[in-house]
């Protein structure tokens, strides 16, 4: 079985990157994490992509004139390395359209909340000032806006008593590390098709693949 070539565009911790490295690991996992692409070179993603035996590049966003020539660095690296599909895991810089319509529907990301509420940076806090009774995480194709695209996977966990920005995060990352690497499996088993702006998933009748909800703490 051809295993679809991944690139993963990270800046920081890279707790995801983490689980789609975990689960790529397994020998019948249809996706293969081929390099891991930092705009920090500090970035602690880097270490866990070289633990697990990945290749690594650090392009730093400040050694280049404007957003473009950073993009298009980014592009070229992603092809040298044969990456056939890209997956944003906390990589904190906007892409270009022209690079998001390069990589259209074969580009996707994960944010802390059920898109479409709460875009943007500080997610889980805006969900807490919203008084939100239930937050979670979505995996989504990614466009030119900001946290847009067609939803794939999406988890929800409750907003609890008590619950802080730190708490609500947590609870928010452990769902993550789930539905990101099962959005990764469907679209690389070739389940996932983008018909106008929504994701249909194909395949055996497997309801609720696409949603996870996790159990009060
Ligand atoms: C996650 O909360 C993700 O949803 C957001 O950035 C954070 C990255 O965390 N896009 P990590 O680097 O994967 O630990």
């Amino acid at each position: 079985m051809a295993r679809l070539k991944t690139g993963i565009l990270i800046s920081g911790s890279g707790t995801n990157l983490q689980a789609l490295l975990d689960a790529a690991r397994e020998p019948d996992d249809p996706a293969e994490i081929v390099l891991v692409i930092s705009n920090k070179g500090d970035a602690f993603g880097l270490e866990r992509a070289k633990a697990a035996g990945v290749a690594t590049r650090v392009i730093d966003h400040k050694a280049f004139a404007d957003r473009a020539a950073f993009d298009a660095a980014l592009d070229s690296a992603l092809r040298q390395a044969g990456c056939e599909f890209v997956c944003l895991a906390g990589f904190m810089r906007i892409l270009t359209a022209d690079f998001t319509e390069r990589w259209r529907d074969r580009l996707i990301n994960i944010h802390p909340a059920l898109l479409p509420a709460f875009r943007g940076l500080g997610a889980q806090a805006q969900a807490l000032a919203a008084g939100a009774r239930i937050a979670g995480c979505t995996v989504h194709f990614v466009r030119p806006e900001m946290d847009a695209g067609p939803i794939i996977v999406q988890g929800a966990v409750p907003v609890l008593e008590g619950d802080d920005e730190a708490r609500l995060s947590a609870r928010i990352l452990e769902l993550e590390h789930r539905i990101y690497p099962l959005a990764l499996r469907l679209i690389a088993e070739g389940r996932v098709t983008v018909k106008g702006e929504t994701v249909l998933i194909g395949g055996p009748a497997r309801g609720g693949d696409a949603v996870l909800i996790s159990p009060p703490d």
